[in-house]
């Protein structure tokens, strides 16, 4: 491996083994702070210190993408712009299988007044995955169905709480260009300060009809919307990812890993072949191994053992 690849187990708060203005982008899917299924690392946004120390590490005009919930979306903007970065754009990536995290009001109503929900069937589900495998289920039965009895919890049947999720947001910032030059002299004397637009070309669709403009022959420039899913207009304008699930490597699992073939368009998008990328929360290194397939320097932080032993193994796969 020429470029450079260095992975810490420890905390990544001041980024001390790295040199200043020495990095050439930071993509990172840091905790949420919404304590996602009571992970502990999940139950705060990071320091925002870490931003001031990303900063410092960065190239002039260096590009960052960081992956958000939508609940905390603007903490986390509000953390990175005022450490000095400039927002960009906020891309989003867009599925349909998202659960919406609703609660039955009208029975809550029943219960609240004393009084018992009737029960009117079942229904089948399935529920999480089994270390042993994506197919084999956690968790699978039969539920009971209710309807509401109270006065009350009729008038508020069908009442919830949350709407179904169809997106994560990827915030897109970037370090300001060095005083007084612009951007043809910043990316001269960098080598940072444009996205890599040709390389995240969106092949156009056999048989689209082009109309009134002058096709690029690689295809459209990427867009802001990434997603799982078909949109059903017929035409491929969006760059197509699915989710991974948990355990999709039998020993991974991490509970909130990212597709690795959406950070190699991530990474495709803000660096040049060659350039150094820092994950600061890389988790169990999807970021790496794009940036390992691209040719890309790599360097990454990680303060949980077992996460970090899963990242390791990984690397170890691919190279
Ligand atoms: C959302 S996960 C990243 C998952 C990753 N995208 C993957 O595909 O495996 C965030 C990770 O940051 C780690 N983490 C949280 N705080 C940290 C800190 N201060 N320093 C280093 N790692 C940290 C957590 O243990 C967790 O694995």
């Amino acid at each position: 491996m020429k470029n450079k690849f260095k992975i810490y187990l420890k905390d990544c708060s001041g980024l001390e083994e790295i040199e200043s203005s020495s990095v050439d982008a930071v993509i990172t899917d840091p905790p949420y702070g919404i304590s996602f299924q009571n992970n502990r690392w999940d139950k705060a946004l990071p320091d925002r210190k870490i931003w001031a120390d990303c900063l410092r590490v960065l190239k002039p005009g260096s590009f960052v993408l960081v992956f958000s919930s939508v609940r905390l979306l603007h903490r986390l903007m509000a953390d990175i712009e005022d450490t000095g970065f400039i927002i960009k754009d906020i891309l989003f990536w867009a599925f349909l299988n998202g659960m919406p995290k609703s609660r039955n009001v009208a029975l809550e109503i029943d219960a609240e007044s004393g009084i018992e929900s009737k029960v009117i069937g079942k229904y089948s589900y399935v529920q999480g995955y089994k270390k042993g495998g994506a197919d084999s289920y956690k968790n699978q039965g039969e539920k009971l169905k209710y309807e509401p009895v109270s006065g009350s919890g009729k008038k508020y049947k069908g009442a919830g709480l949350g709407i179904k999720p169809a997106y994560e947001p990827i915030i897109m910032v970037q370090k300001p260009m060095e005083t007084k030059l612009t951007v043809a002299q910043n990316v001269i004397k960098f080598g940072t300060g444009a996205l890599n637009i040709d390389a995240t070309r969106i092949p156009y669709a056999r048989g689209e009809k082009k109309v009134g403009h002058n096709p690029h022959p690689g295809g459209r420039v990427t867009s802001n919307i990434l997603r799982t899913d078909e949109f059903g207009d017929g035409y491929d304008k969006f760059f197509l990812v699915p989710k991974v699930r948990q355990h999709t490597e039998e020993y991974n699992y991490h509970p909130t890993i990212k597709p690795v073939d959406l950070m190699l368009h991530l990474t495709k998008l803000i660096t040049f072949e060659n350039h150094l990328v820092l994950d600061p929360f890389m988790g169990t290194g999807s970021t790496g191994l794009a940036c390992i397939d691209l040719n890309r320097g790599f360097i990454g932080y990680e303060n949980d053992p077992g996460y970090f032993k899963i990242a390791k193994k990984r690397f170890k796969e691919k190279s």
